[in-house]
């Protein structure tokens, strides 16, 4: 298994990346430790399992318990280096599982960052007067009309958290191996006109980069904008720089305003904001003989991740790669990446990934 893609002379970003077709347990197995500088992965959500024990028997990728696993995450935590970042995806329903699972295998949780789409299908929706008739509950049914059994999904977690031990000091880590630590200033937020105390001292929400700092540096001219916040929103399908949406979570956060004095406030101030449609556009998704990946996330979105955790040059491993979205993202940072996928359905999308950006003009 290559671990080390090598950038060459005038590279294409897909030199960067690379992939294997294994389990990620067996793969994981025969790297060697302190080898990566960030795992960033999207694993199977174990909804078939959480959602009805009955679905266990349903061959599919995601019934496996992987992510809930301390043992997986312990043998991630072996193959990265002391104080790397680990960014893991989740589900609303079964993230805690997988946070716990990451917690009691030695990371630090550091986060857990909200991406709010508010377009997920809420697959088994039932109305519950239907389903009492089903079972035979009439008396009770017209009581229930306008009930259901769940809401709509509209956020994602995404679980951070950093090889640390509760003695480790990061700075140090990152003295002696280079990695961990998280990019703010890549990503800050426009702060616009607004105004900024400057009292000295005095920790004040509208400039967050003043607080934690020594004192000898308060008076530096701040960075442009504020820190990036540990929520992500996307705007609706249909939305471009100039309209939005009806049903847009930007614009129902511009509409509602955040500001007590009257104003609107224009949530890019405080969110970072994606136009992307939550599940990766048709454009963005790989495509081979009709078969597209479980699951694929918007590159933008990734990027975001890759920017806030790693450095270009630094080597990234996603376990759970699909249809390599992690390593694409990856790649337009450059930012070497190893991706394992064990469904062979998937390979022909990774490859194809990998061959449209070595396509596309750098
Ligand atoms: C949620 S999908 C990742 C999708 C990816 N983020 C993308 O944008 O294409 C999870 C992937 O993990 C793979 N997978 C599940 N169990 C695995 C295992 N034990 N080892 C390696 N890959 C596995 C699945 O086949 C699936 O492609």
């Amino acid at each position: 298994m290559t671990i080390n893609p090598v950038r060459k002379e005038r590279d294409t970003a897909g030199d960067l990346i690379s992939f294997v077709h294994a389990d990620a347990r067996d793969a994981l197995a025969k790297l060697p430790d302190n080898s990566f500088d960030c795992l960033i992965t999207d694993p199977p959500f174990g909804i078939a399992i959480t959602k009805n024990e009955r679905e266990v028997g349903r061959p599919h990728w995601d019934r496996s318990r992987i992510a809930f696993d301390r043992t997986f995450w312990a043998e991630a935590r072996r193959v990265l280096k002391p104080g790397a970042n680990l960014v893991a995806m989740g589900h609303p329903k079964s993230f805690a599982r997988m946070s716990v699972a990451i917690e009691d295998a030695g990371f630090d949780i550091a986060d857990t960052i909200s991406w709010i789409h508010g377009q997920g299908y809420p697959a088994g929706f039932r109305h519950l007067d239907d389903e009492l008739r089903r079972v035979g509950g009439t008396a009770i049914a017209s009581e229930y009309e306008g009930w259901g059994n769940m809401l709509r999904p509209s956020f994602e977690p995404i679980v951070l958290a950093r090889n640390l031990g509760s003695n480790d000091s990061l700075p140090a880590l990152i003295d002696a191996g280079g990695a961990g630590g998280f990019n703010v200033d890549a990503l800050r937020l426009p702060v616009g006109g607004e105004e900024r105390s400057r009292t000295p001292g005095k920790v004040n929400l509208t400039a967050t980069w003043r607080v934690n700092r020594p004192e000898g540096r308060k008076s530096s001219p701040p960075p442009a904008g504020r820190l990036p916040g540990n929520v992500l929103l996307q705007h609706a399908v249909g939305c471009d720089e100039d309209r939005c949406e009806e049903s847009c979570p930007v614009a129902e956060i511009r509409r509602q305003g955040l500001s007590k004095r009257g104003r609107n406030e224009d949530a890019s101030r405080f969110y970072r904001s994606f136009y992307h449609h939550p599940k990766a556009t048709r454009a963005e998704r790989p495509e081979v003989d009709g078969i597209t990946g479980p699951s694929v996330k918007p590159v933008g979105v990734m990027e975001w991740l890759v920017a806030l955790t790693t450095r270009p040059g630094q080597l990234v491993l996603d376990p759970f790669a699909g249809t390599g979205t992690t390593l694409e993202a990856c790649a337009r940072a450059g930012v070497r990446a190893v991706g394992i996928e064990r469904e062979a359905a998937y390979l022909p999308l990774l490859e194809l990934r990998i061959a449209r950006l070595n396509s596309s003009p750098s």
